[in-house]
């Protein structure tokens, strides 16, 4: 099982990027072949509405988002691990997001083939508040996301009242769940259906 994590917060060693590491530790445990990407790394324009996509299903920008369309395509699971940030998923998560327009293309547009059947998509996240709405705003971007790329939005991890770096530590219970997680993604195990709607 290849498992791909796209990391999308700017800060190292914080609370997504521990939660994302249990996770493809465990899919690695169970012999998943794991790669994670920071996206904090990489160069990614936002959509610039050019519209090309909608004609050849490729976008024209040409920048690190070059690197991630492959592994899009190739992953079998792919883990979206973003904190909240205003109610929302970062801007790195939601620059890389609006990218794939060009693979949303490919299946709306132009009807072409997609990989997709088995493929999978989780959501980890992250916020520091309480707020009973907190994740809304991210998990409607994830589902879209997910369906633009034709993986199903299989599970999540939703971490509320984690602020300071390394809080999450501190809920060790959390952890070994997405280790868990992660242990049935990487030995191929089809987890359960996220009902995002109604969304609150
Ligand atoms: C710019 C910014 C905006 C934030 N907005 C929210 C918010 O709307 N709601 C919330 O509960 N936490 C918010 N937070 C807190 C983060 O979601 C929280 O600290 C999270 O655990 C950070 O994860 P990380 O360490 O992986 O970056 C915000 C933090 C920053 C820096």
């Amino acid at each position: 099982m290849k498992v791909l994590g796209i990391w999308g917060s700017p800060r190292v060693g914080g609370n997504t990027e521990v939660l994302l590491d249990a996770l493809l530790r465990g899919a690695q445990e169970a012999g998943g072949e794991v790669e994670k990407v920071a996206l904090r790394k990489l160069k990614i324009s936002p959509c610039l509405e050019i519209y090309k996509c909608f004609e050849t299903g490729e976008c024209p920008i040409k920048d690190d988002m070059l690197t991630l369309y492959p592994k899009l395509l190739a992953a079998d699971v792919v883990v979206l691990a973003s904190p909240i940030f205003f109610y929302g998923l970062t801007a790195q998560a939601k620059a890389m997001i609006d990218r794939t327009q060009a693979f949303w293309a490919r299946r709306y547009v132009l009807k072409q083939e997609f990989p997709g059947g088995h493929r999978q998509g989780v959501l980890l996240s992250t916020a520091a508040t309480k707020g009973k709405h907190v994740f809304v705003g991210a998990r409607l971007a994830t589902y879209y996301f997910f369906d633009a790329i034709n993986v199903r939005y299989a599970a999540e991890i939703l971490v509320r009242e984690v602020d300071e770096k390394g809080a999450i530590l501190g809920r060790p219970e959390v952890l070994a769940e997405a280790e868990a997680l992660g242990r049935r993604l990487g030995r191929g195990e089809q987890v359960g259906q996220v009902k995002v709607f109604p969304v609150v």
